[in-house]
């Protein structure tokens, strides 16, 4: 691969995926346009990010365009006498673009496939965390594409989906025969069925009991031929019953970023618990929570919880490839909890 391409290619995956500006490979560039002093380097760069087919149908924030391309400037103009058009170009186009409460993001996968996901552009907003992808669920959706036998061939339930980044990313490159997403929030249920709808999939139009069994009867043939079976279901885990949990039939049971408020911490282990005795075969399902651990008493607290609902657990090794833009110095984990 020669050198612009190979540059471009480091700031592909992070630009579309709207990864930290710091975070992309600027000193390479800086590198490169003194080395090379042509301008093909940043040319290829742009036509990778903000030209990229992807970035114009499914536009990250005109925020996060509009600084990528100040920074682009800069450092063209750190090298160069004359102004580059097509910076110059691409940045008015930018500035003519109005703000919105919401944006794309697309991730994109080994296979050269994207999740491409409709977000929210403010951390909290609608008195939800939902409304956006957090590192947990990117960090548990890298790993369970190191791990796709986990999923291959299984029914799978996630808690608290928020918009869909773990569910999509297994449901396009781990081959599971059904996937449930669920979660309390109306606006978040809303969102995440359009992202689903977004990445080519169609949901089960209603998400009883006998979806789920209709997920059971699948083959891999079925699966392999349609795409696995999914589904959208509002569960609360302050409210939800044993049935319900029981007409979902889970074999592997998902969380990401679930364990950040301690009054939550109780109700989540009273799903647990309560999905120890779902399975009508006998076996409980596997279950798997990623978080990152933001303040040590809260983790504790989950930990004291397990325990006091006899639910072993052990930390399951990450995924050392940073696929996806997680914060490599959050401390993230991933526990694996036998029911
Ligand atoms: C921090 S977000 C994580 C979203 C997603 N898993 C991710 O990693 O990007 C927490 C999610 O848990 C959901 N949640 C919080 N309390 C809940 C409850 N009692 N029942 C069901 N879902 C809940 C929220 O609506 C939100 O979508």
């Amino acid at each position: 691969m020669e050198e612009p391409e190979r540059l471009a290619r480091g700031f592909e995956r992070g630009f579309l995926a709207g990864r930290r500006l710091a975070d992309l490979p600027w000193e390479d560039l800086e590198l490169e346009l003194k080395n090379s002093r042509d301008s093909s380097s940043l040319l290829a760069v742009l036509q990778k990010t903000v030209l990229h087919p992807l970035c114009l149908k499914y536009p990250p924030s005109v925020k996060y365009r509009r600084c990528f391309l100040t920074e682009l400037i800069k450092k063209h103009e750190g090298v160069a006498d004359e102004p580059l058009d097509a910076l110059y170009e691409a940045l008015g186009n930018v500035l003519n673009a109005e703000e919105s409460t919401h944006c794309y993001k697309n991730y994109l996968l080994p296979s050269g496939d994207a999740v491409t996901l409709c977000e929210s552009t403010a951390i909290i907003s609608q008195g939800t965390t939902g409304l956006v992808t957090w590192d947990a669920g990117l960090y548990l959706a890298e790993w369970a594409l190191e791990n796709s036998a986990v999923f291959s061939g299984r029914s799978v339930l996630e808690l608290g989906s928020g918009i869909g980044l773990t569910g999509i990313a297994i449901s396009k490159a781990c081959r599971p025969r059904a996937y449930t997403f669920s979660d309390h929030h109306q606006l978040v249920l809303q969102q995440l069925s359009e992202n689903i709808h977004l990445n080519g999939f169609l949901l089960e139009p209603k998400a009883h009991s006998q979806d789920a069994a209709k997920g059971q009867s699948c083959t891999a043939e079925l699966v392999e031929l349609q795409g696995p079976n999914l589904t959208v279901v509002e569960l609360d885990w302050n409210s939800v019953t044993k049935e319900q949990l029981a007409d979902l039939r889970p074999e592997v049971v998902l969380a990401a970023d679930v364990v950040y408020d301690p009054q939550l911490i109780q109700a989540l282990t009273g799903v647990l618990q309560k999905l120890s005795i779902c399975n009508s075969d006998g076996d409980p399902p596997e279950v798997y929570i990623a978080f990152a651990i933001r303040n040590p008493d809260t983790y504790h607290l989950f930990q004291t919880e397990l325990d006091k609902a006899g639910i072993r657990w052990q930390v399951v090794p990450g995924s050392q490839k940073n696929l996806f833009p997680y914060d490599s110095h959050a401390n993230i984990t991933i526990l694996k909890l036998h029911l």
